[in-house]
């Protein structure tokens, strides 16, 4: 009752906050910033700047004003309207509307609480125990002061002598900062083929000469995700996960951010290892480029063209997802899953209308998501090779295609799915 009572007041007090009461940061701003913000703007991030204090907030208060109205930030491409995911991280009107009343008002500071600082809530400390497996980047990569981006891909063989169960994963750099985003796939590799000397680092715009061996590696994928600035580390929900192989590759991308003074970093991922057999192993299905699935037309994007492809694909056995990963390159410009079934009802998975390479994301369902069988999913991508689109590499614009590769000036379509094979009551299961 009492409960009711104070969340009835909460209610009340903040439907008349905008009539009566002057938006201040301690009391408005601050919890806004703190869970929205502060996962990625504080120190050691690709993010420019802190946000922790109200000295920070406060000096950029219509720039923060600018970006939030825009919802340029916190940055979250997908499209809610079409759908939520349980890993959202979009402002709601109501807190961009608070912001510009704040900006407005000149940034008022108002009475900082009595507890002292604000307590940021989303800011998910690393596993407490050590990590079970760490693997590695075998050498630091070296990001000249030439204030350009890199883009790399790296390979890291592993053996292990046995299959452990995944609990855990968590994305490590010693020089985060230089981190824009990451993207890592863990593939099994055939034992008979040596893997040894596959401690690769290279420009991923340069991989003609490694095509050959990398498709030959890739075969397999069992695991993919990745780390943006503000990811948490992955864990997976009680019984849910799966097994390392024991013979196979990391292939890990990284977009560095740009830097003015010579830096060096490496990257690693810390396995932690559960003794209890996982009750359902999760499984990978990359669609579209260098996966299953036929994308038509090719894909292939003449100068000065906007050009939409498509893959469809019937789901012969019914699923439960966790969650889709779209990927696109530069010139990707909307991207949209759907499944359809026989009873011509369309069920929506995910659309960015507006794809941005910087911003890539694993999105996660808020419940499992059930493909049923017989459901014809659809994955639609619109590139635009024209000089108008900001992002288009080339200027002028040159023909662009995929050659299955990662190179980021080809393109790529591509979802990947990671789910269960489904069972009964799975909708019903909260991620
Ligand atoms: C997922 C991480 C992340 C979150 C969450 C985030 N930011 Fe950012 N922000 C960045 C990164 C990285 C940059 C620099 C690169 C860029 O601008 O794309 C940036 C840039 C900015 C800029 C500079 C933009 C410019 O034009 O130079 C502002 C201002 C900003 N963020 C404010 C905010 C505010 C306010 C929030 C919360 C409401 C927020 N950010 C949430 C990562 C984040």
């Amino acid at each position: 009752m009492i409960k009711i009572f104070s969340a009835l007041l909460l209610m009340l007090s903040s439907t008349f906050v905008s009539a009566q009461k002057k938006i201040t940061y301690f009391e408005h701003i601050a919890p806004i910033i703190q869970e929205r913000c502060a996962p990625c703007h504080r120190p050691g991030t690709a993010a420019p700047f802190s946000l922790l204090t109200y000295e920070d907030a406060a000096k950029r208060a219509k720039m923060i004003g600018r970006v939030t109205g825009t919802r340029y930030m916190p940055p979250w491409k997908a499209d809610h309207l079409y759908r939520s995911f349980a890993n959202e991280k979009r402002l709601t009107e109501d807190e961009i509307e608070r912001i510009k009343q704040w900006v407005a008002d000149e940034a008022p500071r108002g009475k900082e609480p009595k507890s002292g600082k604000v307590r940021n809530t989303n800011i998910a400390a690393s596993p407490a125990k050590a990590a079970d497996a760490i693997l590695q980047v075998h050498r630091p990569f070296i990001v000249a002061g030439d204030l350009k981006e890199n883009f790399t891909l790296s390979v890291i063989p592993f053996d292990f002598d046995h299959e452990p169960n995944v609990e855990s994963i968590e994305y490590i750099s010693d020089n985060l900062k230089l981190i824009h985003h990451a993207n890592f796939g863990i593939y099994a590799v055939d034992p008979s083929i040596d893997i040894s000397r596959d401690t690769v680092s290279i420009n991923a715009n340069n991989l003609s000469t490694y095509a050959t061996r990398l498709t030959q590696l890739t075969q397999n994928l069992v695991y993919y995700n990745g780390w943006v600035p503000g990811s948490t580390p992955i864990t997976f929900s009680k019984g849910l996960g799966f097994k390392m192989p024991k013979h196979g590759v990391i292939v890990l991308t990284n977009h560095y951010a740009p830097s003015s003074v010579q830096k060096t970093e490496r990257s690693s991922l810390q396995f932690y290892f559960s003794k209890t057999a996982v009750e359902r192993t999760v499984n990978t299905l990359s669609i579209g480029s260098g996966g299953v699935g036929e994308i038509t037309p090719s894909l292939m994007i003449f100068p000065n063209e906007v050009k939409t492809f498509h893959i469809r694909m019937e789901i012969v056995e019914p699923l439960s997802l966790l969650y889709v990963w779209p990927h696109m390159h530069l010139i990707g410009k909307k991207f949209t899953a759907y499944y359809s079934t026989a009873a011509h009802d369309t069920v929506p998975l995910v659309r960015i209308n507006d794809w941005d390479f910087n911003w890539q994301e694993a999105y996660k369902f808020k419940k499992l998501m059930k493909i049923p069988k017989g459901a014809v999913l659809t994955i639609e991508g619109i590139y635009d090779n024209t000089a108008q689109n900001p992002h288009n590499p080339n200027s002028p614009p040159m023909i662009v295609f995929s050659d299955g590769l990662m190179g980021t000036k080809n393109e790529m379509l591509s979802l990947i799915l990671v789910y269960l094979p489904y069972k009964e009551g799975d909708e019903n299961i909260d991620l």
